[in-house]
């Protein structure tokens, strides 16, 4: 395989600061349930290639592709057994290159995902340590302990699984050679088949430098990295002392997360980075306390990005939205970083039915709420979000208004905290299940062998065949805003909103040459007309008021105006 270090042309930027990535709209593939290439039922690399030509027209910048490598797939690929190698469920070696190619030459950029906290228990060097038995060095690639209690019968601490459960799993050593006391003990943060590496050792920090390296050469343009915040633990492993720890989705602060050892390792890693062409970019997955933790992943010589997961959790209110994003922007300034935001990932209930909800809930539903209320608001957010300055993230199928699936019967879930948790929480399937390509046909055109998760029968009018040249529909609502945004370079740069006065419930905005309005009550608002219609979420109605022109925002909607 060559390498092709060549990246796509560059488009606008402005401000002080350049670089692709700063206002770059990121569109995130699920690759088992994006496109199906050879009808196994499964998303893979070839049905994903296939597709970028529709990725190209939506008007993104670049797609950040969920883990594709070798694993047993515990946590849909979270679990990774060999990180140079494709799992055959997506393809191989030979599709990641082409996918990368192809993606370049319609000028998109490539991120992909890397998963550095832990790996699978099926990973050479861990069924090694196994092997090895008590006190092998090559159980300091991970963190094995003895048990406590008298014959070591109880886990060495008592951190909890992110999934459920205990943080810790027992191993039958081999030939019962761990004496008296039994097996020791290892550390998942995730799954049992999960393990967390030792981040101390420098082997691990060799083997990541050179697999960062392999997908360089290949020419990935970037890293999310998953758990960006979970590599370094604290010294010593300490007890935490609480019964109510930490949620996938929390953010208290614990001895396994978000301690200070991790920048030194992204300062390594921004250097690697910074020795290929092209703009090649870090985007932390860091679950922080605050927004102000999160921007020390992004100082100059650390990361590129970090993904703003407060604004995800922040409900459709209009005060907690404009505090959310000011407090994003004051974050990031400091450090010279751009604040990214996202609406719906892999991990959590889609937005269109998060905001169909009541608030409070969570981001891990189980109803369906008010689906009509539900899509109005997420158009309207999404709106919102795409006029704010800095990178967005869409993940596959909002673009569709997809409704979370939240009746999956449990038979069919794989998420892996779903069984952890015996059915109490784990409800990420929902989010996963293979998008509509068409109104009908096989998986609605997802591949030709069914789908690995069911699809609901109404997804035929949800797909993109049925909403392609519609009016109104979501799909063209999102072509339409992407297309705006790339022909007013302004709208994700700089790092700074005025907010313009507005009745209570309403946002106004104003960027260069630009103002967004967004209503986030139920009920119709009145405005003076702040400018030439550029697009909106929902039917706006202009009249005469007492001095001058005036515009009807709906309930529930956002409009973009030129000015
Ligand atoms: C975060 C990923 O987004 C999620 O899907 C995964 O289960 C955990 N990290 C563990 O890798």
């Amino acid at each position: 395989m060559t390498q092709h270090l060549a990246a796509p042309a560059h488009h606008p930027t402005s401000g002080t600061h350049t670089g692709w990535w700063r206002d770059a709209v990121i569109y995130q593939v699920y690759p088992r349930s994006f496109a199906d290439g050879n009808g196994d039922g499964m998303g893979d690399l070839a049905g994903i290639r296939d597709r970028l030509p529709y990725l190209k027209e939506l008007g993104i910048d670049a797609v950040w592709l969920s883990p594709f490598y070798a694993s047993p797939q515990a946590d849909a690929g979270y679990d990774v057994a060999d990180y140079r190698a494709i799992d055959p469920v997506f393809g191989n070696l030979h599709d990641a290159d082409a996918l990368i190619r192809a993606a370049h030459e319609l000028g998109l950029r490539v991120i992909v995902d890397l998963v550095p906290n832990h790996c699978s228990d099926q990973h050479d060097w861990f069924r090694q340590a196994l092997r090895e038995g008590p006190g092998s060095r090559l159980r300091e690639r991970f963190h094995f302990r003895p048990g406590k209690g008298v014959n070591g019968e109880l886990p060495p601490n008592d951190w909890e699984s992110i999934f459920g459960g205990p943080a810790w799993t027992r191993v039958e050593e081999p030939d019962g050679n761990g004496g008296e006391a039994g097996g020791e003990w290892y550390l998942h943060l995730f799954a049992p088949e999960q393990p967390d590496f030792n981040w101390e050792h420098p082997a691990v920090q060799d083997e990541f430098r050179s697999i960062l390296r392999f997908w360089l050469d290949l020419g990935a343009d970037g890293f999310r990295v998953d758990v960006a915040h979970g590599l370094v633990k604290a010294p010593g492993l300490p007890d935490i002392g609480g019964s109510e720890q930490l949620k996938l989705l929390g953010n208290d602060v614990m001895p396994f997360f978000d301690q200070d050892g991790v920048h030194e390792i992204y300062r390594s890693w921004r250097r690697i980075l910074d020795e290929y062409e092209g703009q090649r970019v870090l985007v932390a997955e860091a679950w922080t306390p605050t927004v102000e933790r999160t921007a020390l992943y992004v100082r100059p010589d650390e990361m590129h990005q970090a993904f703003n997961f407060q604004y995800l959790t922040t409900n459709w209110d209009a005060q907690e939205l404009r505090g959310v994003i000011d407090g994003s922007l004051a974050a990031m300034r400091p450090v010279g970083a751009p604040t990214t935001w996202v609406l719906s990932n892999h991990d959590v209930t889609r937005h269109a039915t998060r905001f169909a909800n009541p608030p409070g809930l969570g981001t891990q539903l189980r109803d369906q709420g008010d689906r009509e209320l539900g899509l109005r608001r997420a158009r309207a957010a999404t709106l919102l979000m795409l006029a704010l300055p800095g990178s967005a993230y869409v993940y596959q199928g909002e673009e569709l208004g997809l409704p979370d699936v939240t009746d999956l019967p449990d038979e069919v879930r794989q998420d892996p905290s779903f069984f952890r948790a015996e059915g109490q929480d784990g409800f990420r399937d929902g989010c996963r299940v293979p998008i509509p390509w068409t109104r009908s046909g096989s998986s609605y055109g997802f591949g030709s062998g069914g789908s690995w998760l069911p699809q609901p029968d109404s997804w035929g009018e949800l797909s993109v065949e049925a909403q392609t040249g519609v009016p109104g529909s979501t799909l063209e609502l999102y072509r339409a805003a992407l297309a705006v945004r790339r022909e007013h370079p302004g709208l994700g740069a700089g790092d700074a909103v005025t907010w313009l006065d507005a009745p209570e419930g309403v946002l106004a905005l104003a960027r260069d040459g630009f103002v967004c309005t967004t209503n986030t009550t139920g009920a119709d608002v009145e405005l003076p007309v702040p400018g030439a219609l550029l697009l909106a979420s929902g039917p706006v109605a202009f009249g005469e008021g007492a001095g001058g022109g005036t515009v009807v925002l709906p309930a529930d909607s956002t409009a973009w105006w030129a000015v």
